[in-house]
């Protein structure tokens, strides 16, 4: 049997003493004065419970209580609160929202025992689902379990050290800025800039100089040499973003200096070499873009040596639940008031059957609300704003759907009026006959 660690902050001795009475095999405890030596003791011996006693011997405020408790994940805490003290209303909001269990002075050990036994079983199932996690750190922080991501990821291996440039294509929140962030984090190009350019975000007639840069009065209001963002990535990664709302003007420009690797900052003749590797991203279809004359088709190439597209999130089989789980423990470290310790059944269905225009941006974005919104312990459809996606049937025709829910109804409203007939049809404002009608039509069968 293993041994089960159990730190306790009694500063009075007063639990201490008639535990230590007991003898109580495979069960370790640690008896401490204060949070501050319940730090120290954690952070060199892990324990999966810890017990606190909150009367008046506690010499800690109820914040470094708080504090201690929210940096100490992988411990499960069990409050010894004196009654007094559950009278007070941030007591009692404390411990409802920070504890796995409380207990009122005087405790009944052989009671407290068993939350122990319990807590310790939650905090090794926590700690076993957290090393599972750990273990799918994703590729390079990207992650995602389907077939078509792992070839994505093969084909990134590839990639990286090749030096070239790179096209990264994708719908809107795939991923493609991560993917440029991975190329340059792994590359030998790794401790050179990153330099990003949003070209859909930039001026048209300021794109120039945020490109290039310019001299000291090269135009009115230059007051100050600028080094624009291509030399600035000197030795690094230009990460072009939305590069099909590069104006055509500009496009040559940028063809240029892809073919001569040097610039020429405005209001100068003096051409400066730059060494970087070019990645652009752009969520709009190039070749389309060629064909409607919007895009020079002699940049694509140059820009496009190395293809990457990024697959919706609705085609990775089987990756909003792994993404779902990933996303809701970041953003449930940050927020100390998120309850929720994971998705409902329900919740985790209607997430993989969404369509997921935004991908995982919306996600995110999704997740974020929910963590925020969420009061109870798992997170449901409509805190991710769902509610309209739940398990609607898959209709080919209108027909079909009507079909489909007039024999939900049927189905529902027998079930609530207990199989009576008689009562389900009064419930829905039709005949027994009708009634009778409609459940022949769509095969229910009348159970007693
Ligand atoms: N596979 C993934 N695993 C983890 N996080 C991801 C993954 N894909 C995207 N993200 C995260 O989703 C968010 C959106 O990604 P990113 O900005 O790279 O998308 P994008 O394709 O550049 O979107 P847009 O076209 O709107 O600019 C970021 O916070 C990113 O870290
Ligand atoms: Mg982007």
């Amino acid at each position: 049997m293993t041994t089960r660690s159990v730190v306790l902050i009694d500063p009075q001795s007063y639990i201490s003493q008639q535990i230590q009475k007991l003898v109580i095999e495979n069960i370790n405890f640690f008896c401490v004065e204060s949070t501050v030596d319940a730090k120290n003791l954690l952070s060199r011996q892990p324990c999966s419970v810890g017990l606190v006693i909150l009367d008046r011997s506690l010499q800690d405020s109820l914040e470094e209580v708080e504090s201690l408790v929210a940096a100490t994940a992988k411990t499960e805490w069990i409050a010894l609160v004196a009654p007094a003290y559950m009278e007070m209303a941030n007591v009692r909001s404390f411990v409802a929202n920070a504890f796995y269990d409380y207990h009122t002075l005087p405790v009944d050990l052989q009671r407290l025992l068993m939350t122990i036994g319990h807590a310790c079983g939650i905090a090794h199932l926590r700690l076993s689902l957290a090393k599972k996690e750990n273990a799918d750190s994703g590729h390079f922080g990207i992650h995602g379990n389907s077939a078509i991501m792992q070839s994505f990821f093969q084909r990134l291996d590839k990639v990286i050290n090749a030096d070239l440039a790179v096209l990264i294509g994708g719908e809107t929140g795939t991923g493609k800025e991560l993917v440029a962030q991975a190329i340059h984090g792994h590359s030998r190009r790794s401790k050179g800039p990153f330099v990003a350019v949003n070209c859909g975000a930039v001026p048209q007639n300021l794109i120039q100089s945020e490109l290039f840069g310019h001299e000291r009065g090269a135009f009115t209001g230059a007051q100050q040499r600028k080094i624009g963002s291509i030399e600035a990535a000197n030795g690094g990664v230009l990460f072009l973003d939305e590069i099909g709302d590069l104006p055509l003007n500009m496009q040559a420009n940028l063809l240029r200096v892809l073919q001569e690797r040097t610039i020429t900052r405005l209001g100068s003749t003096q051409p400066v070499p730059v060494d970087f590797r070019i990645i652009a991203a752009t969520h709009v279809d190039l070749q389309q873009a060629i064909q409607n004359g919007s895009f020079r088709e002699d940049l694509y190439y140059r820009l496009s040596v190395i293809q990457l597209d990024l697959p919706p999130l609705r085609s990775r089989d089987g990756d909003v639940p792994l993404l779902a789980e990933v996303i809701f423990k970041r953003l449930s470290a940050n927020n100390p008031h998120c309850r929720a310790n994971g998705f409902t059944s329900q919740a985790l269905r209607v997430m993989s059957a969404y369509r997921w225009p935004g991908n995982v941006r919306e996600l995110i974005n999704r997740i974020h609300r929910a963590v925020i919104l969420c009061e109870g312990k798992l997170i449901g459809v409509s805190d991710l704003g769902l509610d309209a996606h739940v398990d609607i049937p898959e209709a080919k025709t209108l027909e079909d759907a009507r079909a489909s829910l007039d024999r939900s109804i049927l189905e529902i409203s027998l079930r609530n009026n207990g199989n009576n007939v008689s009562r389900a049809a009064r419930q829905l404002g039709v005949s027994r006959v009708t009634f009778y009608r409609m459940m022949n039509k769509h095969n229910i069968a009348a159970t007693h």
